[in-house]
C-alpha cells in the first residue's frame, strides 16, 4: 500500500517559484500541495542544500559549483533573480530549513538525493543521517509522516540504507530495466520512480504484483495523469500546479 500522497510539487513548486527553494514550497502550499519533491546535494563542507544543477550558470548566476563551495557561500547566493524579479535574493535553501519549512507547514517529502559526480556514497549517508535526526521523533511505523529518499545513484541509496535503515527509499530509474526487480530487492527500497513516458500498463502491472511503490516523474499533462492512476500508478509530481490539483 502507499501512505504517502499521491501529487506531489516538483522541485517545491513547480512552475510557480524558482525551483528547490523555500519561495517555491510556499508556492506549492498556496495552491494547496502538502506534498513535494525536491533535490539535495552537498556543499564543499558536506552540507546538505536544495540544488538540482552541480554547476552555477542556471538557477544561480556566475561560474562555479555547489561541491567547489562552502554551504555559507551557496546560502548567501541569489537563487530566485533567474525566475524572476519578484523572487530576487531568494536564497538556497540548506536541507534542515526546507525540512523545518515542510514539518511546520505538514507538508509530505519525497527527498531526491542528487549527489555530485565522485560524491554518491557521502552524499547518500549524510542525507540520510541528517533525515534520521531531522525525524527521530517520527515512529517507524508512522511511514505516512517519514519522507521518502531516492536517488538514480545505486552507490548513493545503499549509502542511505547503511546509514538509515529504517527510513524508506525509492529507485530511480529513468526507464524500467528487465533486471528491475533484483535491483529492487538488493537496494531494498519500497518503490520505484521512473519517467512515465517509457511505462506501458503491463510493467504498472507487473511491479505492483510485485509489492513495490511506482512513483513517476514528471507528469505535466492532466489527461496522462488520469491515464497513469488508471493503469495503477500510486503517484507523481508534476510542475504544472497550475493544472493539475494536489486532490486530483
Ligand atoms: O525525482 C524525480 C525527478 O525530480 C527526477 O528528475 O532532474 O527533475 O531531478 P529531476
Ligand atoms: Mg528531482
Amino acid at each position: 500500500m502507499w501512505p504517502y500522497p499521491k501529487v506531489l510539487a516538483h522541485r517545491g513548486g513547480g512552475i510557480l517559484a524558482p525551483e528547490n527553494t523555500i519561495a517555491a514550497l510556499r508556492c506549492g502550499l498556496a495552491q494547496g500541495f502538502h506534498a513535494v519533491e525536491f533535490d539535495v546535494m552537498l556543499s564543499k563542507d558536506a552540507v546538505p542544500v536544495l540544488m538540482h544543477d552541480y554547476e552555477f550558470g542556471r538557477t544561480l548566476a556566475g561560474t562555479g559549483s555547489v561541491a567547489g563551495s562552502t554551504a555559507e557561500a551557496l546560502t548567501a547566493m541569489d537563487a530566485g533573480s533567474w525566475f524572476g524579479a519578484e523572487f530576487s535574493g531568494e536564497p538556497v535553501p540548506l536541507f534542515e530549513d526546507a525540512v523545518a519549512f515542510c514539518r511546520h507547514h505538514d507538508i509530505w517529502m519525497n527527498v531526491e538525493i542528487k549527489p555530485v559526480p565522485g560524491m554518491e556514497a557521502l552524499t547518500g549517508e549524510v542525507v540520510a543521517a541528517c533525515c534520521a535526526s531531522l525525524f527521530a521523533d517520527v515512529a517507524v511505523s508512522d511511514a505516512g509522516h517519514l519522507p521518502l529518499l531516492s536517488s538514480f545513484s545505486v552507490t548513493a541509496l545503499k549509502a542511505a540504507k547503511s546509514a538509515a535503515p529504517v527510513l524508506p527509499r525509492g529507485w530511480l530509474t529513468e526507464r524500467i530495466t528487465p533486471d528491475w526487480k533484483s535491483q529492487c530487492q538488493e537496494l531494498g527500497v519500497r518503490a520505484l520512480h521512473t519517467n512515465h513516458e517509457s511505462l506501458t500498463p503491463e510493467l504498472v502491472r507487473q511491479v505492483k504484483d510485485a509489492g513495490y511503490g511506482l512513483f513517476c516523474y514528471t507528469v505535466n499533462d492532466p489527461q496522462r495523469a488520469l491515464e497513469l492512476l488508471r493503469w495503477g500508478v500510486d503517484a507523481f509530481c508534476t510542475d504544472r500546479l497550475d493544472l493539475i490539483p494536489a486532490d486530483f
